[in-house]
């Protein structure tokens, strides 16, 4: 029988909310739990890992770094993520690239991302930076995400990737 972990780092909550509508998509034995509460290695005891995070300058938060990097030589790993950008951008597509390439080991099953709303805080910052504040107009639209779609989305790209592992 199959274990599956969801791991996730989320600072207001959007990727937060992604990986709960994964959690709950999910047949079988489970677990949800942030990064920061992984005891070290704990995700081995998992044949199955998502993990996701929020696209910080363009890549993976560091705080995620080092537990991409750990990842064992033959994980079945999915990724998440949730970015301002619009969906699509090549923006959002890099951070995804990096935690493929952080976890080069892993066998990685997938990708998924939505947008998710920047924090008004961090566009009031931006948006007073020349050279941020045009990406700042633009991710203001982020501000609905995620949305009931994005979350059925997850709740199929889980599904997906269940029978992906289920072949592997
Ligand atoms: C410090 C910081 C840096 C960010 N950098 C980017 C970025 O480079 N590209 C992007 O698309 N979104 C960026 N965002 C927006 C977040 O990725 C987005 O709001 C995300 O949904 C937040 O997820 P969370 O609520 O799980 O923390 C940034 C947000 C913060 C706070």
């Amino acid at each position: 029988m199959s274990k599956i972990l969801v791991t996730y780092y989320s600072r207001t909550d959007n990727t937060k909310q992604v990986a709960e509508a994964i959690y709950d998509a999910l047949e079988g034995e489970k677990s949800i739990k942030p990064f920061q509460e992984l005891a070290d290695r704990e995700s081995d005891a998992f044949s199955l890992v998502f993990a996701g995070f929020p696209v910080h300058s363009h890549s993976v938060p560091y705080a995620v770094e080092e537990f991409l990097k750990s990842t064992p030589e033959g994980k079945k790993i999915a990724f998440f993520s949730t970015h301002g950008s619009l969906t699509g951008s090549r923006l959002s597509r890099e951070a995804l690239e990096n935690a493929t390439v952080l976890s080069a080991k892993a066998r990685m099953l997938g990708t998924f991302s939505c947008r998710g709303r920047v924090s008004p805080q961090a566009l009031e910052v931006l948006m007073k930076s020349p050279e941020h504040r045009a990406w700042a107009e633009m991710a203001a639209s982020a501000a609905t995400h995620p949305d009931a779609s994005d979350l059925a989305d997850a709740r199929d790209f889980a599904a997906w990737i269940l029978t992906l592992a289920a072949q592997d």
